[in-house]
């Protein structure tokens, strides 16, 4: 019997919970069935069928090259002939640090790990353990990964999941009310909020994690104003400011959302493009802070597989691709061409729909204005979303199957995969005015 997607689903459904390895894979949110994808090559993936399609998914954020890179691919190669982990220190590791501190201009010291997860996790805990303070505050609709004190009004998998959470409640069973009790929640860009809870809690927070671009409920931009209110407050009150870009960094500019704003964070995390399509993410900022993690102080954070000479070697090659001149105008260019014309083609068809880019990340959102916080999100047309999404699935491309997650382009959406794009967003406005 031939693979297909469906029994291919049916037997992941016996062995794994909900047939996915993380939720955001399921199609729970617009019905269907996933596609199990075989292969990927620049722009393109195929599916268990050998359906060809155009990821605007790009695992999320990492593969900002394309899929299959021949240098990094020669780059892992390479690395692997010499052995797949050591467990002690390598040159490349000091190499992709000293190269993260070159490019992220608030990073002096850096620590890698993982995941994404274990990058936000341990910055809080060295924002905690610096400060001597337990209190946190986070931004609803922004995702840190799934760490307890930030499974709280979360985005990403967890905004198409839950229930609507009460203030200060866990996004997730399994979450102590005790641990989350110490994370605060406020609304994205609303600096009053911020400026009220450091009135009532002035000595007791340790630190303030934020996406500076939001990508996990949709793409939402934080306004100059709210990075600006942050920075001086965190200053004010002794916080540690934790700019999160696992999704931002490296992928709206070459330092970052940091690099657009000039708001120099205390500590930043990042992941996806700095492991190049590998598991690999970091953290890093302050000296003076960056001291209190061991082996040189009290806050303790490890990893057996930590720095992977493997994962390090792709992201090593990607990082160095990524600093061609003139890389981040042609991503930034395409990605240009994708929401102009996705706005001029819900224009013609007279769909309520509109969308926005930072650099090779952007938002479409089924809503007369752009979202500026999480409520406005919640507010956009999600059925309108649902049949938006299976018609370009069927037309050949593959966004995000959530009205909750940012969609990426790589260096190779060149424009005749941005015009086969666009052909199947005006068929497919055309298609949802019939219904
Ligand atoms: C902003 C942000 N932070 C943290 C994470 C968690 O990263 P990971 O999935 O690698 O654990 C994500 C994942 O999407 C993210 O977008």
């Amino acid at each position: 019997m031939s693979l297909t997607n469906e029994t291919l689903f049916a037997r992941a459904q016996r062995v794994i919970p909900g047939g996915v390895n993380s939720p955001v894979r399921a199609f729970a949110a617009v019905g269907g069935t996933p596609k199990f994808i075989t292969r990927a090559q620049g722009p393109y993936f195929w599916d268990a069928q050998g359906q060809r399609y155009i990821d605007y998914i790009g695992s999320w954020g990492p593969m900002i090259l394309g899929h299959a890179d021949q240098d990094v691919l020669h780059a892992v190669h390479e690395a692997m002939l010499m052995g797949f982990s050591f467990g002690t220190p390598t040159e490349a590791e000091v190499c992709i640090a000293e190269t993260l501190c070159q490019l992220m201009a608030s990073i002096e010291q850096v620590r890698l790990v993982s995941s994404g997860t274990e990058a936000t996790m341990s910055a809080l805990r060295l924002a905690r353990g610096f400060t001597q303070r337990d209190k946190i505050i986070k931004f609803e609709g922004c995702y840190h990964g799934h760490s307890d004190s930030l499974l709280v009004k979360a985005g990403s998998g967890l905004l198409t999941f839950s229930e609507k959470n009460a203030q200060g409640a866990p996004s997730s069973a399994g979450v102590p009310a005790d641990v989350a009790r110490h994370t605060l929640v406020l609304d994205y860009n609303d600096s009053e909020q911020l400026e009220q809870v450091f009135a009532a809690y002035p000595d007791q927070i340790a630190a303030v994690i934020v996406e500076p671009l939001a990508g996990n409920m949709n793409l939402v931009r934080a306004h100059a104003e709210f990075l600006k209110t942050l920075r001086r407050l965190c200053d004010a009150h002794g916080t540690v400011l934790i700019f999160d870009e696992v999704m931002s960094g490296f992928r709206v500019a070459l330092g970052g959302v940091q690099a657009l704003t000039a708001i120099r964070p205390d500590l930043t995390c990042l992941g996806k493009i700095i492991g190049g399509g590998l598991p690999m993410a970091a953290f890093g900022g302050r000296r003076d802070i960056m001291a209190h993690l061991a082996p040189l102080g009290p806050v303790y954070q490890a990893g057996t597989l930590s720095g992977n000479p493997i994962a390090v070697a792709a992201g090593l090659a990607t990082l160095k691709k990524i600093q061609a001149p003139g890389f981040y105008d042609r991503l930034h260019a395409q990605t240009r061409k994708l929401v102009d014309g996705i706005i001029l083609h819900a224009r013609t068809a007279g769909v309520a729909c509109c969308a926005d880019h930072v650099g090779g990340m952007f938002g479409i959102y089924f809503s007369k204005t752009i979202p500026q916080a999480y409520a406005g999100v919640c507010e956009s047309d999600i059925d309108m979303f649902k049949r938006f999404f299976h018609a370009m699935l069927s037309a050949g491309v593959y966004l995000a199957p959530s009205a909750f997650e940012a969609g990426f382009v790589s260096i190779q959406h060149d424009d005749q995969v941005i015009e086969e794009t666009l052909l199947a967003v005006e068929q497919s406005f055309a298609s949802m005015q019939v219904v």
